[in-house]
């Protein structure tokens, strides 16, 4: 995010305002994980595959007992995705939808020959439940989050996140409508969130935080 707390403009433009040593740290994040999750507004404004360049996070993966890429894995309620994103020309890792029952029957014809579709008969993708489909099914264990920030403020709300990967960037963009890390809404989230910084780097002007996010009581 930018140094007051921006994503992206109010237009929702793909930008690209970080370094090439920030495009790194997020790769390497994504390398650690089982799976990687994305929100549908993010998938269709930034158009990314979700892979891993051939190599060395790739070797290690591979070392550490894990597949060559991590599983790419798509939330969307209304299940409109456009079949020819890039995501979908990549064969790196496979593709799970969660969706829900409201996805047309043409996306959905064409989603499944490139994708596994979850479709619940909520009107909403209950994102605990898919966690632990994740989990039950795929045996996954760890997910990294690539958001947008719609998905991230869900998950923050209901408890489903543990550590934040912060890069801040030396911009100020200003404007009431662009979102920050948890979006446009004007409501706070449902509890305050408490993070213990556990990371802190700096490279160039860019400063690299990790802050593990603590559970709610229950
Ligand atoms: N600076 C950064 O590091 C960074 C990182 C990621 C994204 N971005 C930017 O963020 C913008 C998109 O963010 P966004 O907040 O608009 O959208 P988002 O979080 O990427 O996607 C939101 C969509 O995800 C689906 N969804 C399904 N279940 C959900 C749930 N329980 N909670 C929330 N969403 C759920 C819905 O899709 P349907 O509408 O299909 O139902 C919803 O509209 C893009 O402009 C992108 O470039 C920036």
């Amino acid at each position: 995010m930018t140094a007051d707390g921006k994503i992206t403009t109010r237009t929702y433009s793909p930008v690209d305002f970080t370094s090439r040593e920030d495009k790194l740290h997020l790769l390497r994040q994504r390398a650690l994980a089982d799976a990687v999750l994305i929100g549908h507004s993010t998938l269709q404004k930034d158009n990314v595959r979700l892979g891993l360049p051939k190599g060395e996070l790739r070797d290690d993966r591979v070392a550490r007992g894990q597949t060559p890429s991590p599983l790419r894995v798509i939330v969307s309620n209304e299940g409109r995705i456009d079949p020819s994103l890039k995501i979908f020309q990549s064969d790196i890792a496979p593709i799970l939808i969660f969706s829900t029952t409201r996805m047309p029957r043409k996306f959905q014809k064409a989603l499944r020959d490139r994708a596994t579709l979850h479709l619940s008969d909520n009107e909403s993708v209950d994102l605990a439940w898919m966690l632990q489909q994740l989990r039950r099914e795929y045996k996954i264990r760890s997910v990294a989050c690539e958001g947008g920030a719609a998905l991230f403020r869900s998950l923050l709300e209901l408890d489903l996140v543990d550590q934040l990967n912060l890069t801040i960037a030396p911009f100020l963009f200003g404007g009431h409508d662009a979102p920050t890390l948890t979006g446009v809404g004007k409501e706070f989230l449902p509890a305050s969130v408490h993070c213990t910084l556990t990371d802190m780097r700096t490279v160039g002007d860019e400063c690299f935080l990790t802050y593990r996010i603590k559970r709610r009581a229950s």
